[in-house]
């Protein structure tokens, strides 16, 4: 049988990562996908010094591997909303298959070409797209396909957890450590997306459509950076037994779907609290088979390559069998899609950290405990430091049970109030992930 031909648009790192592996492992990808996956294009402005690309036809225009009719599958690694968005777009209406790695595309526009993509009755495949080598995708679209699942929660910015890692164990600075990041090439082209949370609530908006059999809904994750975290807040949660992840959170409660992104206070003997420096995991609870975790690199050349490269070898297989009986993009049949609507962050519920600087006077902690309890909050563990002799103030270091976000805001309201709370009260989402 004649090879596949696949066009690969983008030669960066992930796109340098795929060819190489193809040719490398040429052989044994064969044996797998039934047929020979040949590089018959490749779109790129600049070589990949990394990349011996031989005799393989390179053009500067992404849109002549699209346009290419020899191409059967289009590889999209360039990133970004709008090129790519034209580029799959223009791939699907001419009838190719669509593997990218791109979750942010995914996240933001993916309904409108999954639409589309059914309409041509082509794959547009996307495992590469989140945790990059870890096939989280896949464990959770087929291989948990028999369980409802309640709720997941994964480390899905490798950037991020590299500077929370390098805080807690060095004590390092948090903007020194996020250009060690960009300079490992982990940092997104814009590094903000990755302290901010934005790429972590990509992952995770494509991670609950699949979980939980919903529409792509980007803009109604919460998000939350790790820049306002201090290394105090990071020594007292290891003081009280925890670590401090950014994590992506999607769990399904009666009112609606919460899908949120925040540092977050997690045990520290749950495996998911020592994932540490830029790897990525991924815990997974179903009714069936109870909690699942999965682990890998969550960047980087051949690990994205190879999430890449086995999507190319089911679009290889799937090619064979009929559009309607493909496995559907979004996990569920696409006329089964639920409304159950995403809650707004201050309608989740979670517990809390909360660190409060008070004066040294007596009877505040009374207060504190006054303003809580009034709100029905209840706290599992209290502790006073020692006066900071710098500003002579006291920190207290609360955590509560779990709680409706719009009670501890109003908490946190009445705190600051109080004449003996100094600033504003620090506030961390706790998780037991039990
Ligand atoms: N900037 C991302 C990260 C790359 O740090 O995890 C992989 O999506």
């Amino acid at each position: 049988m004649n090879p596949v031909k696949v066009g690969i648009c983008g030669l960066g790192t992930v796109g340098g990562g795929t060819f190489n592996v193809l040719k490398r492992n040429a052989e044994e990808i064969a044996r797998r996908a039934g047929r020979g996956i040949e590089v018959a294009q490749i779109a790129a402005r600049r070589p990949n010094p990394k990349c011996e690309t031989g005799s393989t036809p390179i053009t500067a225009d992404i849109f002549d591997v699209a346009n290419n009719p020899e191409i059967d599958v289009v590889i999209e690694l360039i990133g970004g909303y709008t090129l790519a968005h034209e580029l799959v777009l223009k791939a699907i209406e001419n009838g190719k298959h669509v593997v990218t790695a791109n979750k942010a595309l995914i996240a933001v526009h993916g309904n409108e070409i999954f639409a589309k993509a059914r309409e041509k009755g082509v794959i547009v495949a996307f495992e590469a797209a989140v945790a990059g080598g870890i096939p989280v995708i896949k464990a959770i679209r087929e291989g948990l396909a028999a369980n409802r699942i309640n709720w997941l929660a994964g480390i899905i910015n490798g950037t991020g957890n590299f500077i929370l890692t390098e805080m807690r164990e060095k004590g390092r600075a948090f903007a020194d450590v996020l250009k060690e990041a960009q300079a490992l090439g982990y940092a997104e082209a814009d590094p903000t997306f990755d302290v901010e949370g934005i790429d972590a609530a990509h992952k995770l908006t494509i991670l609950a459509s699949i979980a939980f059999g919903i529409p792509l809904q980007f803009d109604k994750a919460y998000t939350e950076g790790i820049t306002q975290l201090t290394t105090a807040d990071v020594n007292y949660a290891e003081a009280l037994g925890y670590r401090i992840k950014h994590l992506g959170v999607a769990r399904r409660t009666d009112k609606g779907i919460e899908l949120r992104v925040h540092p977050t206070l997690i045990p520290a003997d749950r495996l998911i609290a020592n994932v540490n420096g830029v790897m990525n995991a991924v815990m997974v609870n179903g009714d069936a088979a109870g909690s699942t975790l999965f682990y890998g690199a969550g960047a980087g050349m051949e690990p994205t390559a190879s999430s890449v490269v086995a999507d190319l070898v089911d679009v290889v297989r799937a090619t064979t069998a009929d559009p309607e009986n493909r496995v559907p993009h979004l996990a569920f049949q696409p006329d089964s899609l639920s409304d159950h609507p995403i809650l707004p962050i201050d309608a989740c519920e979670s517990a809390y950290y909360l660190r409060i600087q008070a004066k040294d006077h007596p009877g505040v902690l009374a207060q504190v405990a006054t303003i809580l309890s009034e709100r029905g909050i209840n706290i599992e563990s209290i502790m006073q430091m020692e006066v900071e002799e710098h500003d002579g103030l006291v920190p207290m270091i609360l955590v509560t049970h779990r709680v409706l976000e719009s009670r501890i805001i109003e908490a946190i309201a009445a705190l600051e109030a109080l004449d003996d709370v100094v600033g504003n009260v620090v506030r961390i989402r706790v998780e037991q992930l039990n």
